[in-house]
């Protein structure tokens, strides 16, 4: 409705940026355009008058019927309400196109990487990566569903003087039987092991900078070592993924760019790029008042940052992207900062959007960085396990007739629908809290709030045996919620677009919630299997069948599942 619209306003807009938006308050207009504003800053106009003198053409350029009122408003804004005619006729297009309703061809022919989760190996994942991994998935289905060819990249963190470390505490404690039994929890625990004993050992940090350089040079044995750490932390990650519903294209970590390190550095060095400086090398970046960025240490070894460049040249060759999306968190900003203004140096990615989509901290109800009690980070793992046993508590409740199984199915869906819905109902850049019973809550705004709207809606569906002939006739509908309600549906591409457009979920996240309570509202006002005009009933349930699998549709691009019953 919103494209109908700027279509009737681009005859008089001679091009210019306008922008029509969806005011707070109805009386408003359902649709709202400050382009009156824009062209009389240019003709040096007063905005209200040219407004109502727009007002005029536009009713008259406008499809007959379409609009039911057109308005000038103060200081110049041009208000727009539908007829009801023209919200029906909509209703049945989108019934007709319910299949790809919401989907634009905004990114055909465009490559977008959006790098996520990114753990670290040998480490347990903790409550830190619960974001970047919500966050980075979502924003991969909103660019998917955008037309965009998407690459879900786990750059996994898999090199490093850190795993140099990490072999000589196997090689001093390790118990090869202990670390089969639980490989992460066991590896972790060996190199806390060293890092403590380093305190009065400080041969030790010489000795994992060996090992590290060993594994670097292709030692047979630390490479074994390596890869069986690899594989026993993959995993665990899997199972993870699984229970999140996280999949990745593309798994190639900082050891893939392994290879890259010392040509890379020799041609900085040769093209002037980077110099020698307290025998380290560095990459100087006054220009772009950043501190130097050090790409080699004195005793050769490469860093992240260095791997972060050349992955950048490798992406860029292999995938010719429009856009490489790095969802990681504030605190590295000036990793990326220095990144990019390498990047831009060398001339690695130009024409590529390159964008470190950052994200705020977890927080506890109490408003602290979210901790154990003894200040130990939260593992993943952990936070889910308790996400699932409170959700199983409410659904034991609300459904005890259910099967086990069935209980503990919903029970996941419904736990994790409210992590993912926590989280990314936020804006990103805030700081999110882990308040339980407000992420479980089924009458807030809250994912489990989405997902037993959506259940509701489809036990409607299932009761009506008129459902059959659902129908594309929507003319019966017309009470002030049933055509709000499908005001609101047809926002939905439009939410799915702003989403992408500003990297912010909550966008889509807010819209469906809104969406969410409207449904309710007709749910509750409108008694709509007992309604007796048949072909009324049968428009009812048309309106619920497209609300339900928008509903559907939004919970999936958040990596939500909708399920039937709750
Ligand atoms: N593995 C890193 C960490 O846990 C995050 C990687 C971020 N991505 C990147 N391209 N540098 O801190």
């Amino acid at each position: 409705m919103k494209d109908k619209i700027i279509k009737i306003l681009s005859e008089f807009s001679d091009g210019r940026d306008f922008s029509v938006t969806v005011p707070e308050q109805e009386n408003f207009g359902h649709y709202s355009t400050n382009l009156a504003m824009v062209l009389a800053k240019r003709e040096k106009k007063n905005p209200l008058e040219l407004a109502r003198e727009l007002v005029q053409k536009i009713s008259a350029a406008a499809p007959a019927g379409f609009f039911q009122k057109v308005e000038a408003a103060a200081p110049g804004f041009i208000n727009f309400w539908f007829s009801p005619e023209a919200l029906q006729n909509e209703l049945a297009m989108v019934t007709k196109n319910i299949k790809k309703y919401g989907e634009r061809s905004i990114g055909k022919s465009k490559t977008v990487i959006v790098e996520y989760s990114q753990p670290n190996i040998a480490k347990m994942m903790h409550v830190g990566h619960l974001r970047t991994t919500i966050i980075g998935a979502a924003l991969a289905n909103v660019f998917e569903s955008l037309g965009y060819k998407v690459i879900r990249w786990n750059y996994l963190g898999d090199w490093g003087t850190q795993f140099g470390k990490l072999i000589a505490a196997y090689k001093m404690w390790g118990d090869k039987k202990k670390i089969e039994e639980k490989p992460i929890e066991e590896l972790q625990k060996l190199y806390v092991r060293f890092h403590d004993e380093m305190k009065s050992r400080p041969g030790l940090e010489l000795e994992g900078q060996e090992e590290f350089k060993k594994l670097e040079e292709g030692d047979k044995e630390n490479r074994k070592l390596w890869q069986w750490f690899k594989k026993e932390s993959l995993k665990e990650f899997e199972r993870t993924y699984k229970e999140l519903g996280v999949e990745f294209d593309e798994w190639k970590g900082e050891s893939f760019f392994e290879k890259d390190m010392k040509p890379l550095v020799s041609r900085l060095v040769q093209d002037g790029v980077a110099v020698k400086s307290e025998g380290a090398i560095v990459i100087k970046l006054d220009k772009f008042n950043l501190p130097p960025a050090l790409i080699e240490k004195a005793d050769g070894a490469s860093l992240y940052l260095t791997r972060d460049i050349a992955n950048i040249e490798y992406r860029v060759k292999k995938y010719k992207p429009e856009k490489i999306l790095y969802v990681v968190g504030n605190e590295q900003s000036l990793h990326f900062e220095q990144l990019f203004a390498i990047t831009n140096i060398l001339g690695l990615a130009d024409g590529v959007e390159l964008k470190h989509v950052k994200y705020g901290l977890v927080l506890g109800e109490s408003g602290q960085k979210l901790a154990t009690r003894e200040g130990r980070t939260i593992l993943l793992k952990e936070v889910l396990g308790k996400a699932i046993k409170l959700a199983r508590e409410i659904v034991e409740e609300k459904n005890k007739e259910l099967s086990a199984k069935e209980k503990d199915k919903i029970a996941e869906a419904v736990a994790v629908g409210a992590l993912k819905y926590n989280d990314l109902r936020e804006g990103r850049t805030t700081d999110i809290v882990f308040d339980w019973k407000r992420m479980l809550d089924f009458s807030g705004d809250s994912g489990p709030y989405l997902q037993y709207t959506y259940a509701r809606l489809k036990s409607i569906l299932r009761k009506s045996q008129a459902l059959k002939p659902k129908s594309k006739n929507f003319t019966l509908l017309n009470s002030d919620v049933e055509l709000a309600l499908a005001r609101k549906i047809f926002e939905f591409p439009d939410e799915v677009a702003r989403s992408g457009e500003t990297l912010q979920t909550s966008n889509l996240a807010n819209y469906l919630y809104k969406l969410a309570v409207l449904a309710n509202r007709l749910y509750e006002t409108t008694p709509v299997l007992k309604e007796e005009s048949a072909s009324r009933r049968s428009a009812l349930l048309g309106l619920i069948n497209i609300t339900a699998k928008i509903i559907e549709k939004g919970l999936n691009l958040l990596g939500i599942t909708a399920i039937d019953r709750i």
